[in-house]
């Protein structure tokens, strides 16, 4: 994938005068979310080529996002304590406020389909981890559209830890320690939402991306009915 793609406005594809893409009125939202480690990205790239394939136009991106507010909360990841509970929420959602003016909303009023790698539902579980209520996150999050479809990948604490340092090549940073992760994961579980489609990320890469083809298919199908209907 280009990474230009990212967080640049609009891709190219998704741009007015390309007439060669087939659009959605509305466009569709799509979401990843889940503990670090479950495979999210990998799964945000083969939809994203998927639907590509399919003559779609697509947007690919990400929170935390690029701009000023990302680099920010990247900084946190090897020092938390430098902000407050709260600071670090304001930081997220200003994050996300910009990403939906500048990307989210644009695409998705040109038909397009956005695919994003974490949303709102992270700022719940992980900022909920972290003391402050959930509930109150959530109606934070109001303001913001709300996705048509958020998949959780759902794997042990443990095992996306496991694949953090394995695959990646990495250390676990302060937001993915085991304990802060089995709170996160808590409350990704208890979350209700009727746009929420779990998958068990502890699946082949190829197994979890037939259950997503499949869930995403079915709601294009609808999408294109109700068209129809209208
Ligand atoms: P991650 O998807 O791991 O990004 P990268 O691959 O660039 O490291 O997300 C970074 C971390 O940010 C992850 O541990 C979860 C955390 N996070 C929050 O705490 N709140 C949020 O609202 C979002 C979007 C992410």
């Amino acid at each position: 994938m280009n990474t230009d793609d990212f967080q640049s406005g609009q891709s190219d594809e998704c741009k007015h005068d390309r007439k060669d893409v087939l659009r959605i009125p509305g466009g569709l939202f799509i979401v990843f979310e889940g503990i670090d480690g479950t495979g999210k990205s990998t799964q945000v790239r083969l939809l994203a080529e998927k639907l590509r394939k399919l003559g779609y136009a697509v947007i690919q991106t990400r929170e935390p996002t690029d701009s000023l507010y990302g680099q920010k909360i990247r900084e946190l990841f090897t020092d938390r304590t430098s902000v407050s509970q709260d600071e670090e929420l304001q930081l997220f959602i200003a994050d996300r406020d910009q990403h939906v003016r500048e990307v989210i909303t644009p695409a998705l009023s040109d038909g397009c389909i956005v695919v994003s790698d974490r949303y709102y539902l992270s700022t719940v579980a992980y900022q909920g981890a972290n003391g402050m209520d959930p509930d109150m996150i959530l109606k934070k999050n109001a303001v913001f559209p709300v996705p048509d479809l958020a998949f959780i990948l759902e794997i042990k604490p443990a095992q996306g830890i496991e694949r953090i340092q394995n695959q990646r090549n990495e250390h676990p940073n302060t937001f993915e320690e085991e304990a802060n992760l089995l709170k996160v994961a808590e409350i990704f579980a208890a979350m209700e939402q009727d746009f929420i489609k779990r998958i068990n990320g502890a699946g082949t890469i190829e197994d979890v991306h037939r259950q997503v083809i499949e869930k995403v298919a079915g709601l294009l199908a609808r999408k294109t009915m109700n068209q129809g209907g209208n």
